[in-house]
């Protein structure tokens, strides 16, 4: 899948509007002044390095997360119609940790977690467009996107805390400790993690149905296409992007 310049740009636009809605105050002050503060390494980021994952491609990163907010919302709706006990957590809550769910996945604050693949052989036989940066001490996604916020002074509830931390559900085995307890006195308090969790499934889901399923209908698999190629034109890909200074975004780009 491929995004244009300006399908990039307008996404990075509803990212930080979703922010200027839901998150008052000065919490959303500093939080759109993070994402500012590291716009053009996030605003290109894939959502993963290897393209059979989902959004593993240019501006992957914001579209899901856009996604995932939009199906937080939903799910929040389906969840109140059914009884959920809406007064154990805020809308705002909901809506930071969605927005910050997979923040992790920027790297540290000096270096970005995927870069351009450099193994071509990687790159033809496997799939990968992206590799992990050595350069990043391991840390899980979720760890790593709570550290960067604390270590920006930005400040997240309990609740926020433990949807976060908890976001891929029972896909992450470290979660069992919150989710696959049987005594009630330790389940979680709220059903926030557990909205989070099917916005985000729901969005991975429906991603992977727009990128992949074209792709087993025979045509697709009669005549393979590079679809990680941003097809625009010189001069929109500039107006968007035109204040990226990151090497390695640069050289991606090019090369895309
Ligand atoms: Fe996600």
């Amino acid at each position: 899948m491929k995004l244009t310049a300006e399908q990039i740009q307008a996404n990075w636009e509803i990212f930080l509007d979703n922010i200027k809605v839901h998150i008052p105050g000065n919490r959303g002050e500093q939080l759109t002044n993070f994402y500012k503060r590291y716009e053009e390494r996030i605003i290109l980021m894939p959502a993963a390095h290897k393209k059979e994952y989902h959004s593993a491609f240019p501006g992957g990163y914001v579209d899901h997360v856009n996604r995932v907010v939009r199906c937080a919302l939903k799910q929040y709706e389906l969840w109140k119609e059914e009884g959920c006990d809406i007064t154990t957590f805020t809308i705002e809550e909901l809506i930071f940790s969605a927005i910050n769910h997979d923040l992790g996945k920027m790297g540290d604050k000096d270096h970005d977690a995927y870069i351009p693949q450099t193994d071509q052989w990687r790159k033809d036989k496997l799939g990968e467009d992206y590799m992990f940066n050595k350069k990043l001490a391991f840390c899980s996604i979720p760890d790593r996107g709570l550290f960067l916020l604390q270590q920006h002074d930005i400040s997240y509830t309990f609740n926020e805390m433990i949807a976060i931390q908890t976001h891929d559900g029972l896909y992450d085995a470290a979660n069992e400790k919150y989710l696959k307890t049987f005594m009630p006195e330790q389940k979680p308090r709220t059903s926030l993690p557990y909205i989070l969790h099917q916005a985000d499934m729901m969005a991975a889901r429906i991603e992977f149905e727009i990128e992949w399923l074209p792709k087993f209908s025979q045509d697709s698999v009669d005549k393979p296409k590079n679809n990680y190629t941003l097809k625009t034109k010189t001069s929109s890909k500039s107006k968007a992007l035109n204040t990226l200074s990151s090497p390695g975004l640069k050289n991606m780009l090019d090369n895309l």
